[in-house]
């Protein structure tokens, strides 16, 4: 059965995106996740389809009513129980959320569907949020102008960790965060690039010498770019070798 996405939203389109390109456009035409769209507009109750208002109390912008996205959220709930999903988390896509992050998409793949609500103006009448809304979430301390971009990064995020959308299992096991660490260095061909040369390990075809250099190097790039994981990860124990080949990264910077 494929991960169910409902998503309300002002601009369906955008999400060609995920669903004509790359890693998601084959896991969308592949059965792994079907996306619905649902804009807000369609329940409008206005002859003119509009779907926002003046904010109370004055001030810029314009807020989206509540009756067209709740009217939108009620059909993506009835349409995910007819398929026999029935606690499906209404996540609003927002800055004021919790920060998105791996843990989060883990979270969410593990369940049979989701339905995010996208935000646009100012955002959204609160009555929605203290109504229908299971969770927020925010993709970064930034603003961007609708909740769309967040929504397609959501679901790329989660649609990746579901069996099957890679091609190689191993390649969402081995990426940054995973293990709390950051991936390890990369490289394809040719072996010299300008001054550049294949750390020798990677050609020597010895594969406990390379998993090794490459948990070494996970390691010591966390420590040099996200010291705040490194020390997630301490705290929540490392192994014997994990710390060994980490202080020996250190002593090789600092010689
Ligand atoms: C211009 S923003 C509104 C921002 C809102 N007035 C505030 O300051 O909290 C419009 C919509 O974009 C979405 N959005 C903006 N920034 C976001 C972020 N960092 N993460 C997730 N959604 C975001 C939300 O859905 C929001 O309702």
């Amino acid at each position: 059965m494929p991960y169910e996405c409902d998503v309300i939203t002002l601009f369906p389109e955008m999400f060609n995106a995920i669903t004509q390109y790359g890693v998601t456009g084959k896991a969308n035409k592949n059965g792994i996740f079907r996306l619905n769209l649902w804009n807000p507009r369609d329940f409008s109750e206005n002859s003119y389809r509009a779907v926002d208002d003046s904010p109370y109390g004055g001030g810029p912008g314009m807020v989206m009513m509540a009756k067209p996205l709740e009217t939108a959220i009620m059909n993506a709930r009835d349409r995910q129980r007819t398929l026999g999903i029935d606690k499906t988390e209404v996540v609003y896509l927002t800055p004021q959320g919790q920060r998105f992050n791996h843990r989060m998409a883990e979270r969410l793949s593990q369940s049979q569907g989701v339905i995010l609500l996208c935000g646009r103006y100012e955002g959204i009448d609160e009555r929605v949020i203290t109504r229908q809304v299971d969770a927020e979430i925010s993709i970064g301390d930034y603003v961007v102008s609708g909740g769309e971009l967040a929504a397609m990064v959501v679901i790329d995020s989660v649609v990746r960790l579901i069996p099957g959308t890679l091609g190689d299992p191993e390649s969402a096991e081995q990426e940054s965060f995973v293990n709390g660490l950051l991936d390890y260095p990369h490289y394809t061909r040719p072996e010299q690039y300008c001054d550049s040369r294949v750390p020798e390990v990677l050609l020597s075809g010895n594969h406990a010498q390379i998993r090794r250099w490459r948990l070494q190097q996970a390691l010591g790039k966390t420590w040099l770019k996200r010291p705040d994981l490194l020390e997630l990860k301490e705290m929540q124990g490392m192994t014997e070798e994990e710390t060994m080949l980490l202080d020996a990264f250190k002593r090789s910077c600092k010689g």
